[in-house]
């Protein structure tokens, strides 16, 4: 998508020299777009567990890159022997980074499972290469899909509105800050905004760390699509008053039967959707299924540091700046993901398609993962 009119994703080869990955790194958006060069295991580990890059499909794509910048330093070792140790300890070491989004071992067990066919350690780093933009290039597509899908529900609500904008609600970000490129919440709201539909966008806050007012609000803002920033416990006002249309949510993870984790809050968004009968979506890439889990109590939940809550972070003088929001001896507890039963679910918007937030639904749709 596109920052001052130049397209950009989120991660990528560095042209000239393919041993470096370059990202968008995060944590200073809105303020200033900083592009971080990785070229070891570590830092890629760092990037994921500071946030400098996230979003699951994001997460994934990193950790792919973050596999394959370790057949290189396996490779170089001086214990030829210890190719494959360094490799599942490099792996062990991404996984530990982010627990709730399925992405992140995903793509590490399928990088795992490609090296394993190599035979010398220059076909283990070829293939890890080619696995790596695989990876990438299929969420970008992936998340493109989604928004020619979840573009056919928007035209659909729109021919209720007599011309008036459709109203999305959303909650974190799940645009293409969160992916490769694209977005999955988002891939339809851009989708509909290309081709002319009226569209806004109401933009939770989402506290504690404002992916919402500051990723979501940023990249709707360099596309041009209208949008609103709300505060977190506005949208159930918001829906009482016939201002949302319906609300489209991304997910971490989502079991086959269709619970869906995605960050703290969305649940609330449900509960109130539901009670407003406001359609209630959540998009998705087939990466963030997990196949293995059956019912939405199985995720695990990340539980991040207390500082994330007491603190609050922001620009001035052209400096970032802390500053304490809570009492130094308040004890705080910071739960990132909350879990949203399916028969709070109108649909998921796939790759695939729309469909019901149901096992039977679900496996229609991706019939290899029947058993
Ligand atoms: O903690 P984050 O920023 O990595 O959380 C992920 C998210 O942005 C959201 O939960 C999102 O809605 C789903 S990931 C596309």
């Amino acid at each position: 998508m596109k920052v001052s009119g130049q397209h950009f994703r989120t991660i990528w080869l560095y042209p000239a020299n393919e041993r470096v990955v370059q990202l968008i790194d995060q944590r200073f958006l809105p303020h200033r777009f900083v592009i971080e060069e990785v070229n070891t295991v570590a830092q890629m580990a760092t990037a994921i567990r500071e946030m400098h890059v996230r979003g699951a499909g994001l997460i994934g794509a990193t950790a792919g890159y973050g596999i394959y910048l370790a057949t290189i330093e396996a490779a170089e070792s001086p214990a030829v022997a210890g190719f494959d140790r360094h490799l599942a300890n490099a792996a062990a070491q991404l996984k530990a980074t982010r627990p709730t989004a399925v992405n992140l071992t995903w793509a590490i067990e399928r990088q795992l499972t490609s090296i394993a066919k190599g035979k010398t350690a220059q076909e283990k780093i070829d293939l890890a290469l080619r696995t790596a933009k695989d990876i990438a290039a299929e969420d970008e597509e992936h998340c493109r899909m989604i928004g020619q899908h979840g573009l056919n529900l928007l035209e659909q609500i729109a021919r209720t509105k007599n011309g008036k904008p459709v109203n999305v609600l959303t909650h974190c970000n799940a645009g293409w800050l969160a992916f490769v490129d694209y977005g999955s919440a988002l891939a339809p709201v851009y989708a509909a905004y290309d081709c002319g539909l009226p569209i806004h966008v109401w933009v939770d806050e989402t506290r504690p760390r404002s992916q919402g007012s500051k990723l979501t609000a940023w990249e709707l803002g360099q596309h041009g699509v209208p949008h609103t920033i709300i505060a977190d416990s506005a949208g159930g006002h918001l829906m009482q008053r016939g201002a949302v249309d319906l609300v489209i949510v991304g997910s971490d993870r989502t079991t086959c039967t269709g619970d869906v984790a995605n960050k703290i809050g969305t649940y609330l968004k449900a509960l109130a959707a539901q009670d407003n009968k406001i359609p209630f979506y959540v998009a998705l890439p087939s990466s963030s299924f997990d196949w293995t889990i059956r019912d939405g109590s199985e995720i695990p939940i990340e539980e991040r540091g207390a500082e994330e809550l007491k603190r609050a972070d922001g620009w001035r003088n052209g400096r970032m700046l802390e500053v304490s929001i809570a009492p130094e001896s308040s004890p705080a507890a910071n739960y990132g993901f909350d879990i949203t039963p399916r028969r709070l679910v109108t649909g998921l918007i796939t790759e695939r398609g729309v469909c019901k937030a149901d096992e039977k639904s679900i496996l229609e749709l991706f019939p290899e993962h029947a058993s």
